[in-house]
């Protein structure tokens, strides 16, 4: 089966890496794919955001499936034009996208049909949204209803910062089109979780839950990132409460969206906040996260291709999915700067000592090649990654591979999965 696969990303390097695997495969395709991607497909320079060239690349090269990694092309409609050009996808319509692209609209499906959320109002008045931050009270959240590169979510621990939050989306225009409309909503206590299903828009298949670390310094210090490393399993997530949210967020929501004309089928990550009350949506996305997906895939102890083919087609999902009872561990290596500008072009070593350890991955994010050497080429460079018999096991081993790699101003968080550590 020749597949496409969209994105260029870490998420994408883990996504092409298990795909590679598979013995259905006979071509893998990338656009625009990464230096790690190349070594698993033929990377096409197209950009994820051209749609005309994508369906005429899908076309021309008779591909059989298109996997689509990041939310800006699904909310574009990329699972649309491709469907309308017979090309099967893993990926939602853009319709069903919204659930990511406007945070308005999720709030809204999951008020009218009582799916556990903060309480919340949309606006696009800033006086009225005010008005609202003094009902809460602070501490509050206001959001950009668009995307906006996982910045458009700001903690205010008092209403003078919720004002400021509100001049930027409203007055400023920091985040233009996107944020024109605000959500502002209840701060939740409780402990995060990413829990991903995949699904045909009926069923839907859980995976292993993972925990994200947003913040850019070690013990949650500083501005938030795309995030600096994931583990899993998250035991905050046991069996327990993995059924609580199926029945009480996946089931319905899924429902909901069915009921809305805008069937959900791909996969659906659930942004949790489990807290004393039990579990809370706090934001949807429409795809894997980034870099949950780098540390969840390596458990799958199965061929991912069959499960996207019976989505695309609208066959009917197997009965489940074999993990490995292993813990895995991701840990990113960032450019200095980021999250802000972050710096290009600085060369990198050691990432092939690094992969040659047993059991290691080291998946591309911002890399480029120029004269066969290896540069950074974006925020997040690299994503390590192993497995190890339990938690404590998997830490060890990924940052004895982290400690291969270096490149200047190299940026990383000493504590992944600490958390779990301290657990258990
Ligand atoms: P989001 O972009 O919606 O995922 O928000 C980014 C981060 O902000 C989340 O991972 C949470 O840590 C935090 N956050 C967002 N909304 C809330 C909320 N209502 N209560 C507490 N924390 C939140
Ligand atoms: N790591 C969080 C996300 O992908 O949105």
């Amino acid at each position: 089966m020749k597949v496409l696969l969209v994105g260029g990303g870490g998420r994408e390097h883990a996504l092409a890496w298990k795909l590679a695997q598979s013995p259905r495969l006979t071509r893998l395709y990338a656009a625009p794919g990464n230096p790690g991607i190349a070594a698993h497909a033929d990377c096409v320079p197209v950009r994820d955001t051209d749609l005309d060239e994508l369906v005429a690349l899908a076309r021309r090269e008779r591909v059989e499936l298109a996997v689509i990694g990041p939310e800006v092309p699904l909310s574009l409609g990329l699972r649309d034009r491709l469907s309308d050009a017979g090309v099967p996808v893993f990926g939602p319509s853009q319709s069903a996208a919204r659930l990511e692209s406007s945070k308005a609209f999720a709030k809204d499906l999951m008020a009218l049909y009582g799916i556990p959320t903060a309480r919340f109002r949309v606006f696009q008045d800033a006086d009225a949204a005010k008005r609202f931050c003094r009902e809460l009270g602070a501490p509050l959240v206001i959001k950009a209803d668009g995307l906006a590169a996982g910045k458009g979510a700001m903690v205010c621990a008092t209403l003078p910062e919720a004002d400021a939050a509100i001049r930027l989306c409203l007055d400023e225009d920091a985040f233009g089109a996107a944020g024109r409309t605000v959500v502002v909503e209840e701060f939740m206590t409780g402990e995060e979780a990413s829990f991903f299903v995949i699904t045909d828009g009926a069923s839907a298949l859980p995976l292993p839950a993972a925990q994200d670390h947003k913040a850019i310094f070690d013990d949650d210090r500083g501005p938030n990132t795309g995030g600096m490393g994931a583990y899993t399993p998250a035991p905050v997530m046991d069996e327990a409460m993995t059924g609580r949210v199926m029945e009480e967020i996946v089931t319905p929501t899924l429902a909901a969206m069915a009921k809305e004309g805008a069937p959900y089928a791909g996969v659906l990550f659930v942004g949790l906040m489990i807290g004393p009350d039990g579990p809370r949506v706090v934001e949807f996305n429409c795809r894997f996260g980034d870099p949950e997906c780098q540390a969840i895939l390596p458990r799958l102890d199965e061929d991912i291709l069959p499960v996207f083919e019976a989505v695309a087609s609208g066959r009917g999902l197997p009965a489940s999915l074999r993990w490995r009872r292993e813990a895995s561990v991701c840990v990113v290596l960032a450019s200095p700067g980021y999250p802000g500008t972050p710096r290009a072009g600085l060369p990198i070593e050691g990432v092939e000592a690094a992969a040659a350890l047993p059991g290691v991955n080291v998946f591309h994010a911002g890399t480029a090649l120029r004269d066969g050497a290896l540069l950074t080429a974006g925020g997040r460079v690299l994503g390590v990654q192993t497995l190890g018999g339990d938690i404590r096991a998997a830490i060890e081993r990924a940052y004895d591979a982290v400690g291969r790699i270096r490149f200047e101003g190299m940026q990383f968080r000493h504590d992944i999965g600490r958390r779990a550590l301290a657990r258990s």
